[in-house]
């Protein structure tokens, strides 16, 4: 029983420093790839063609980056929806269920009528990084959209690691 226990003790000890040089790095990571933005805001002088700025947020968090977007570029916004509940991060059951439907490529149906996109020049397009790559209703709002003679800028919110989000995007 003593030896279970110092176990259990000495893998909370790992886990604790580990998680500690996880979250070393990521702020290393993230100071350096902010430090050319650092210094006085510059001022937004450019004009915006007609823009669209398109978002999936499950918690708020993508939400809060799209509408600033839209508010300084003077874009529209369209917010993507799901047939089905996406559930709550707290409940590892909907992790193993994005899990799924990240292996099998079977994304959940989305809800309401796509953007017209030929009212746009330029389409933001923004989610949540989920397991590593673009969030399960961005992925199936991706294989609908049609982008074709538009400027796509997209973008994502995450926890630490957007793993190959850009790269699953293009
Ligand atoms: C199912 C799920 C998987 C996630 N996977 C990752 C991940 O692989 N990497 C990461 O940095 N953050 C991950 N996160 C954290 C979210 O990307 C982060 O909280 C994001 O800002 C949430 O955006 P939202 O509030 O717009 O939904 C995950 C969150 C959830 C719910």
């Amino acid at each position: 029983m003593k030896y279970v226990l110092y176990f259990v003790l000495l893998a909370a000890v790992v886990c604790a420093v580990a998680g500690g040089i996880h979250l070393y790095k990521v702020a290393a990571r993230n100071k350096k790839e902010m430090a050319p933005y650092e210094g006085e805001k510059a001022a937004l002088t450019r004009k915006f063609p007609k823009t669209l700025v398109v978002y999936y947020s499950l918690t708020g968090n993508t939400k809060k980056i799209a509408e600033s977007v839209a508010e300084k570029t003077g874009a529209d916004l369209y917010e993507i929806k799901t047939v089905e509940d996406m559930g709550s991060k707290e409940n590892p059951l909907m992790h193993l269920r994005i899990r799924e439907q990240l292996k099998t490529g079977k994304y959940p149906e989305l809800a309401g009528e796509m953007p017209d996109f030929s009212k746009y020049e330029m389409i933001f397009v923004g989610g949540p990084v989920w397991w590593y790559t673009a969030a399960t209703p961005v992925l199936a709002f991706l294989e609908k959209a049609d982008f074709q003679g538009k400027a796509v800028v997209p973008f994502s919110t995450q926890g630490s690691n957007y793993g190959t989000y850009f790269e699953d995007f293009a």
